[in-house]
């Protein structure tokens, strides 16, 4: 196959390299088209444009098909490890026993907060997004690492990702105990991460909250599913900031702020919004998919559709999974999953969603899962930043690496008003 692109516009004549994955997916490489042509490439929204070569992430959106440094997601899922899969993510192979033994007790060490952090979760009203806590928590832990602000080599970012990686739980936690009026906990050094996390999130001063396997292992999974998706929003946020050599934590506060977004990380929450008004019988779950195709209606089938995914997520599968054994194992019987299970039953069988090629998406499932464990929905998102934390760590410190990284500036198409004057405010109609 030709590895030019010929591009003839007018008298314009120009050969452009095409440039190949390891996957065999061709782009063109239109670096010299403006500086060879006067034109640039107009991509509103970015569906169609590569902003850079990775090496971590790989997603066939036509197949399905989702790995982490070239390993399949689903051969996670049997003894899933999220601090494992941070690793790989990060630092490109899986840890090795010493490696992991290591940075796990780092990990541990680290998951206190300076107390003056912590005295600072107490400015914030109790109705305060945590969304909106979380990024500014971590861009004022910078203020507590000032030596983590420039990051030259594996050593520094292990041990900044060390701090970051710890305490966004203990962030996480105090924002929901601040929101519940309930006092802080502290880490406690004997569990490891997941049990931690929810010790500080559910235990009481008289009375410890022990985390069972089942539950653990749902949590790793939920965090190992969503910690990286290649250029998503929030990512390509991470690297946007990153591109102008801000540090690692201003960096992963700015992801924070685009995975807020209801389209994109906050579309769990939305999830559980539409099956809850399914529940509480004002619309029946046939009548709101007839509201999602109708497009007077802003309504959509909120956890389907995909920029990237022509086919089923992957992780959707993976989480529809572990929600039914999760709700089996608590005995719990949640309604709201029989109406996602009629929803996608429903969906699968209508041209609409079929001809759109909208199946179910990461957040389908996950809101049900995090439900079914006590994660109140206002906490979901924030759930999803520190699955997703890995990922923007692992681009960033790939984007810092790669030696001609470039502050990103993208160019426009001007539709303004052509050239005209100023008129003195006398003079105004
Ligand atoms: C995440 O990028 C990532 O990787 C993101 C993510 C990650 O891990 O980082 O995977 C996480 O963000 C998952 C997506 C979560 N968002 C939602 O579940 C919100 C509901 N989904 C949609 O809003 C939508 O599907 C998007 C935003 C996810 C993707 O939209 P696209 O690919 O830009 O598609 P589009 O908006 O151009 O829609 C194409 C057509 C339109 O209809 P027509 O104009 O062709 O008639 O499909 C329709 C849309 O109206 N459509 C839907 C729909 N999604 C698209 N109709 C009803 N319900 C939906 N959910």
């Amino acid at each position: 196959m030709s590895d030019t692109a010929k591009l003839t516009l007018g008298d314009i004549q120009q050969e452009l390299p095409v440039i190949e994955g390891t996957e065999c997916e061709r782009g063109i490489d239109i670096r010299q088209l403006r500086a060879r042509t006067g034109l640039i490439a107009y991509d509103p929204g970015y569906g169609n444009t590569g902003s850079c070569e990775s090496a971590i992430t790989y997603i066939d959106g036509e197949k399905g098909i989702l790995r982490y440094r070239g390993i399949p997601i689903e051969q996670f899922a049997e003894n899933p490890n999220f601090i494992e899969v941070a690793w790989l993510l990060i630092f490109g192979d899986l840890p090795s026993e010493e490696e992991y033994h290591s940075f796990a007790a780092e990990l541990k060490v680290h998951a206190n907060l300076d107390e003056g952090m912590k005295h600072q979760f107490e400015g914030f009203p109790r109705s305060a997004p945590p969304m909106a806590i979380l990024s500014a928590m971590i861009n004022a832990l910078s203020c507590f690492h000032p030596e983590l602000h420039e990051l030259e080599d594996a050593e520094s970012v292990r041990s900044t990702t060390a701090r970051l990686l710890s305490k966004i739980r203990t962030i996480a936690a105090y924002a929901y105990r601040h929101s519940r009026g309930l006092p802080y906990m502290y880490p406690d050094p004997k569990l490891r991460y997941v049990p931690n996390f929810l010790h500080m999130m559910f235990s009481r001063p008289y009375d410890e909250f022990l985390c069972d396997e089942t539950v653990r292992d749902a949590v790793n999974l939920v965090l190992i599913l969503h910690a990286d998706h290649e250029q998503n929003c929030s990512t390509s946020t991470v690297r946007m900031v990153g591109s102008s050599h801000a540090n690692l934590f201003a960096s992963c506060a700015a992801g924070v702020c685009a995975l807020w977004g209801p389209l994109h990380g906050g579309a769990n929450v939305e999830v559980l919004r539409m099956l809850e008004r399914i529940h509480q019988g004002k619309i029946t779950p046939e009548e709101y998919v007839r509201l999602a195709k109708d497009k007077e209606s802003s309504a959509r089938l909120m956890g389907f559709g995909h920029r990237v995914y022509k086919n089923f997520d992957p992780r959707a599968k993976i989480l529809g999974q572990m929600a039914e054994r999760l709700l089996s194992y608590t005995g719990k019987n949640d309604p709201l999953l029989d109406i996602a299970r009629r929803l996608e039953e429903i969906a699968l069988e209508d041209p609409y969603f079929v001809e759109r090629k909208l199946y179910p998406n990461v957040d389908f499932y996950s809101g049900l899962i995090l439900r079914a464990i006590g994660i109140p929905t206002n906490m979901f998102t924030v759930m999803f930043s520190m699955g997703r934390l890995p990922g923007w760590i692992a681009h960033w410190w790939e984007q810092r690496q790669n030696g001609d990284n470039k502050i990103m500036r993208p160019r426009q198409i001007y539709t303004g008003r052509n050239q005209n004057d100023y008129v003195p405010l006398a003079k105004r109609p």
